[in-house]
Order: structure tokens, then sequence, then C-alpha cells
């Protein structure tokens, strides 16, 4: 069954992510690189990040609910004045990978932003992350840029000041 999820079950979701964006996480790799500078780890910010998806648009949180437990789930948020519904998050706990809900998530919220009237959707996937980029070239998604993410300690930059 797939369904809304409910505001108390964000700590939930949150758990999916820690488990699941490990390898996929920016934040991580920043992390990962440099050590944890900023004094919090990753999954704090990606915590933000699911609250304010919840809090933005909580009826487009949606979760797929197996024996009980929610075995992945998939967000979308809208930009409205650019008739555009995107997927910030999209997982699926690995014991239950493989076995097509990421694909019956993605066709949810797609259909999803389809009925809320939108002429557009978009996604962001990392490079080596094949398996997604796989499964939305197989929706139809189309590569249309591909981009770098940068980062430096600010210790590193070297002031022009003394
Ligand atoms: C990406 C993810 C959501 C897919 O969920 P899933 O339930 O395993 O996916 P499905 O079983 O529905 O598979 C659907 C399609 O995805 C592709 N796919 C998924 N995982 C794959 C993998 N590891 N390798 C290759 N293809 C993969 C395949 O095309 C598959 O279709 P097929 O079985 O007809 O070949 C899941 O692997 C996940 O949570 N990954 C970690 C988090 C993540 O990367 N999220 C997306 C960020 S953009």
């Amino acid at each position: 069954m797939i369904r809304t999820a409910s505001p108390g079950e964000i700590a939930v979701l949150i758990d999916i992510i820690r488990i699941t964006f490990e390898k996929v996480s920016i934040d991580k790799s920043i992390e990962d690189h440099f050590g944890n500078l900023i004094g919090k780890p990753w999954i704090d910010r990606k915590a933000v990040d699911i609250r304010r998806d919840l809090s933005q648009n909580p009826e487009g949180v949606f979760v797929k609910v197996l024996d009980g437990k929610i075995a992945g789930f998939i967000t979308i948020a809208f930009d409205r004045d650019f008739s555009t519904g995107r997927i910030p998050h999209l997982a699926v706990l690995p014991e239950f990978q493989g076995k097509g809900i990421g694909k019956e998530l993605l066709h949810h919220a797609l259909q999803y932003i389809k009925d809320s009237g939108m002429k557009l959707m978009r996604i962001e996937v990392l490079a080596h992350n094949k398996g997604a980029f796989k499964l939305y070239r197989e929706f139809g998604f189309e590569e249309v840029a591909e981009q770098l993410h940068l980062a430096m300690p600010v210790s590193k930059y070297k002031s022009l000041k003394s």
C-alpha cells in the first residue's frame, strides 16, 4: 500500500535516508573528503531537507508500507510558478530493493504531479548512481545537463587580506 506519510513518521523517514543515502549524499561526500568540518553529521542536513519537504507539501510525501513497515518513500515538491514538479527524495530500504518498490513509488509520484496539472517533471541524480539513473531513464526522463559539486574548507582559502 502507498499512502501519504504522517508528520509523526518523520524519524522513520530520516532513518531510511541514513541507511540508503550514505553513497549518494553530497554532504556525506564532503564529510568523507574533509572530515566533519561543520560539527554536524551529513544526516542532519538531510533531516532538514526531509522536514522541509514534509512542511512545504505534506500531501506529497508518500510511503510504501509492507507488512506494517515503511519500506521506502518518495517526496514531491512543486514550483507552481514554473509549472514544475520535482522529486527531491526517493529511497527504498536495502532489504526491499530490487522488488519494484522504487518503480511503484515513482509511478505514484509522477501520477500525482500529472494530476496536479504541472507541465514539467525534474529529478537530480549523482553521476555514479547508475541504478537510480537507469530507473529514471526507463520512465522517460532525459539528461539535460551535468553538474559538478565543489567544496573546500574556509581555512584553505588564501585571503588577499593579510
Ligand atoms: C534507487 C532506488 C530507490 C530504487 O529502488 P528499488 O525498489 O530497488 O527499484 P526497483 O526494484 O523498482 O527497480 C526499478 C528499476 O531501477 C533500476 N535499478 C534499481 N536499482 C538498480 C541497481 N542497483 N542497478 C541497476 N539498476 C537498478 C532498474 O532499471 C530497475 O528496473 P528493472 O528491475 O526492470 O531492471 C533504491 O535503490 C535506493 O533507495 N537507492 C538508494 C537511494 C537513492 O539512490 N535514491 C535515489 C536518489 S536520486
